[in-house]
C-alpha cells in the first residue's frame, strides 16, 4: 500500500485505465501565452469558473488549466486513503474527499487517461502515480526558499515537502547573522550565491519569503538565474516575463473570503441585515 511518503511505481499497463464514455470526452479551455502569469496567480476556485469557457485548444500535456489546479486537491484526498490502508474508491468517495462533484472528478481524471472500472471505481495507488506524474512530482525537485525569516523557517522545518516531490535545496538570506545556521535539512547561505547556485543544483522553482519591498529584485533574480517557477508569499504582485509562472500565497486573503461566508451566513441566519453586530442586536 502506498503512503504519503512514496509514490508508487508506474505500473505502465493501459488497460487498466479502460475506455473514455462518450459523454466524458475532455474538455479543453484556452490558454493565452501572454495569460500565463494572470492564470497562475488564481487559485482551484476561479480555476472552476474557467470550466465551461471552453476553447478547442488543449493546454500543453492536454490537460486543462482548471483541471490542472484540481489535481492537487485530489492528490492530497487520495494520499489520506492510502493512509487508512484503502486500496480503491469509487468516483463519489474520492469527489466527497476532495470537495469537488463526481462528474467534474471524473471528467478530470479522464484528461490523464484514468477513468476507473466500473462497479469497483479507482485503483488508490494507481491513480496516485497517475495524477504524481500528470504534476511532475514523481522527480525530486530542487527548490530554493529566499527569506530565512519567521516564514522561511517555517517553510524548510516543514518535512511534508519531501515527500510530496519537493527537496529544498538552499536557505538564502542576506542577514550576514543567519548565514550558516542550520534549519531543517539546509543551512542559510548568503543571497550573493543565488545566481550560482541555482546554476548548479539545477533549480527550477523559487520560493520567496522576504519582506514585500525586496521582492521583486529578488524575483528578478530568480528568473534570470533560470527559475521558471515562483512561489510568492510577500503581498504583492510580481513582474515576471512570459515562461515564467507565479503562484501567489496569502492567507489573510484567505480569511478575508472566509469572513465574507461567515458574514453571509450569519445574514442568512439572521435575515438580511449582513452586518453581524446588527443582526445580533
Ligand atoms: P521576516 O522579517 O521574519 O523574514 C524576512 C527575511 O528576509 C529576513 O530574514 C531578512 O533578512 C530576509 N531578507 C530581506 N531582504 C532580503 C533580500 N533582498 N534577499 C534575501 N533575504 C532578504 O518576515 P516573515 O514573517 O518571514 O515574512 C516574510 C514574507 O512573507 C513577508 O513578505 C511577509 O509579508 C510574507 N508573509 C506572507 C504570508 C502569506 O500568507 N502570504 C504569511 C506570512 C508572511
Amino acid at each position: 500500500m502506498s503512503s504519503a511518503a512514496e509514490l508508487p511505481s508506474p505500473a505502465g499497463d493501459p488497460s487498466r485505465t479502460g475506455a473514455a464514455p462518450a459523454d466524458e470526452a475532455p474538455a479543453t479551455v484556452e490558454v493565452g501565452v501572454d495569460g500565463r502569469l494572470r492564470r497562475a496567480e488564481r487559485g482551484a476556485d476561479e480555476a472552476d469558473q474557467l470550466d465551461g469557457q471552453a476553447g478547442e485548444r488543449p493546454y500543453p500535456g492536454g490537460i486543462p488549466d482548471a483541471t490542472v489546479a484540481r489535481l492537487p486537491v485530489y492528490l492530497r484526498a487520495l494520499y489520506a486513503l492510502a493512509e487508512r490502508g484503502v486500496s480503491t474508491v469509487s468516483s463519489d468517495e474520492l469527489a466527497t474527499a476532495a470537495g469537488v462533484n463526481s462528474a467534474k472528478l471524473r471528467k478530470d481524471l479522464s484528461h490523464l487517461g484514468s477513468y476507473g472500472i466500473r462497479g469497483v471505481g479507482y485503483d488508490v495507488e494507481y491513480l496516485v502515480y497517475q495524477v504524481s506524474r500528470a504534476l511532475g512530482l514523481n522527480q525530486n525537485w530542487p527548490v530554493v526558499i529566499v527569506g530565512a525569516g519567521n516564514l522561511g523557517r517555517a517553510l524548510a522545518n516543514y518535512g511534508g515537502f519531501v515527500s510530496r516531490g519537493f527537496r529544498i535545496a538552499a536557505m538564502l538570506d542576506s542577514d550576514q547573522s543567519l548565514v550558516g545556521r542550520e534549519l531543517g535539512s539546509v543551512v542559510v547561505r548568503h543571497v550573493s550565491e543565488l545566481e550560482e547556485i541555482v546554476a548548479n543544483s539545477g533549480i527550477a522553482i523559487g520560493v520567496i519569503a522576504v519582506p514585500a519591498p525586496a521582492a521583486q529584485a529578488v524575483c528578478d533574480r530568480l528568473v534570470a538565474a533560470g527559475v521558471t517557477s515562483v512561489l510568492n508569499f510577500a503581498p504583492l504582485v510580481l513582474n515576471v516575463p512570459d515562461g515564467v509562472d507565479v503562484r501567489k500565497v496569502d492567507l489573510s486573503i484567505e480569511l478575508q473570503i472566509l469572513a465574507f461566508h461567515a458574514q453571509r451566513r450569519t445574514a442568512e441566519r439572521f435575515g438580511q441585515a449582513s452586518d453581524p453586530a446588527v443582526a445580533g442586536a
